[in-house]
């Protein structure tokens, strides 16, 4: 058979996109059961290996908050640190940032919500003192040489809140950046985003004087548009997407947030649309194939399941 998908370049897409992997980190802290550190290590090495640029490996958060990162440490130790494809890791305060300078971790992203509630809930923290709290945090980073990136949560709508306006989201964004985060990640956490909102997000930037390339989007998939978004996020030249293997994922604090979108059904539709990004789809779809059986489920990917039976 020849190869599929047939690939016809869309108008005004990138030549090539960056692939920031997080199913370690956002899909492993939402599952029931907890991963032991073994399969931890192997899933990371699995994901390196399949070519992709960039794999988020784990969280230094409070070990009560999210147990299934408790092993932050022992999982850390066991990686490439000095390899050629980053690991980053979340922080959500300076404690946070002791623990993994003292691992030794050379890439971490700081979390913050573009709304009241989800500060509370994720971070106990009002909105204000959050940004209060990560901005030591990104200042001791950087001048220790690691690398800050800034997460966004809520960016498209808010469990609690309803819509967020556009003028709030970028207000925290340009507030992150202005502290020196090297890039910023705009997440639909409950997935509620649709392509118009994407634009007009992107655009709102772009007034505020923050250009695409320092943007990142990051999709969940609740309700089947992370696909169409990251589309039309291509449009307006956003070359950085957040996805994680097999379509892993949520947020535990996060009222109906289900999986990101899936890094195979982000690279199917690059393939289809002539994009590069460097990562060998069957080698992915095969750790996803494996990880889902660790999990004892199969994966909610459609390309994972399209092509399990062939790789
Ligand atoms: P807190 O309970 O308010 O913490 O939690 P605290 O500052 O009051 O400290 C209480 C105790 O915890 C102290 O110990 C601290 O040392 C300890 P004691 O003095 O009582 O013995 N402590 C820690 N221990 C280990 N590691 C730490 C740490 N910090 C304090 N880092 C805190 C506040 C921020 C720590 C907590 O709320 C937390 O860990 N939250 C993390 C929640 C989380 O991980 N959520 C998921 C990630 S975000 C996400 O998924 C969204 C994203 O994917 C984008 C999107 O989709 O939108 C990124
Ligand atoms: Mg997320």
């Amino acid at each position: 058979m020849t190869e599929l998908p047939s690939v016809l370049p869309g108008p005004g897409l990138p030549g090539r996109v960056r692939i920031y992997e997080v199913g370690a980190r956002d899909g492993l802290q939402n599952e029931k059961s907890i991963i032991d550190v073994d399969t931890k290590v192997e899933f990371i090495n699995q994901l390196i290996a399949t070519g992709l640029p960039i794999v988020e490996a784990t969280s230094f958060v409070h070990p009560k908050w999210v147990p299934q990162l408790a092993d932050a440490a022992e999982v850390i130790k066991r990686l490439p640190l000095d390899g050629p494809v980053p690991l980053p890791v979340l922080v959500p305060n300076e404690r946070g940032l002791d623990r993994a300078l003292a691992a030794g971790c050379g890439h971490i992203a700081v979390f913050a919500s573009a709304t009241e509630t989800f500060a509370n809930k994720n971070l106990n923290s009002t909105y204000a003192d959050q940004f209060d709290t990560f901005a030591p945090v990104v200042a001791r980073a950087l001048a220790a040489g690691v690398d800050a990136r800034g997460y966004l949560s809520m960016c498209f709508g808010d469990p609690w809140e309803g819509q967020v306006p556009i003028s709030n989201v970028v207000a925290a964004g340009v507030r992150l950046l202005d502290m020196g985060v090297t890039e910023l990640s705009l997440g639909d956490t409950i997935g509620t985003g649709t392509p118009g909102h994407v634009q007009a997000l992107v655009a709102g930037f772009e007034a505020a004087g923050v250009s695409a390339d320092r943007l990142a989007m990051h999709f969940h998939d609740t309700y089947g548009q992370a696909l169409a978004n990251t589309y039309a996020a291509l449009q307006s030249g956003i070359t950085t997407f957040d996805a994680s293997a097999g379509g892993l994922g949520g947020c535990p604090y996060a009222k109906s947030a289900t999986g990101n979108l899936a890094t195979e059904d982000l690279v199917w539709m690059l393939n289809g649309v002539g994009i590069e990004h460097g990562v060998d789809l069957n080698a992915l779809v095969k750790t996803s194939v494996w990880m889902a059986d660790k999990l004892g489920r199969t994966s909610p990917s459609a390309v994972v399941r399209a092509l399990a039976a062939d790789v």
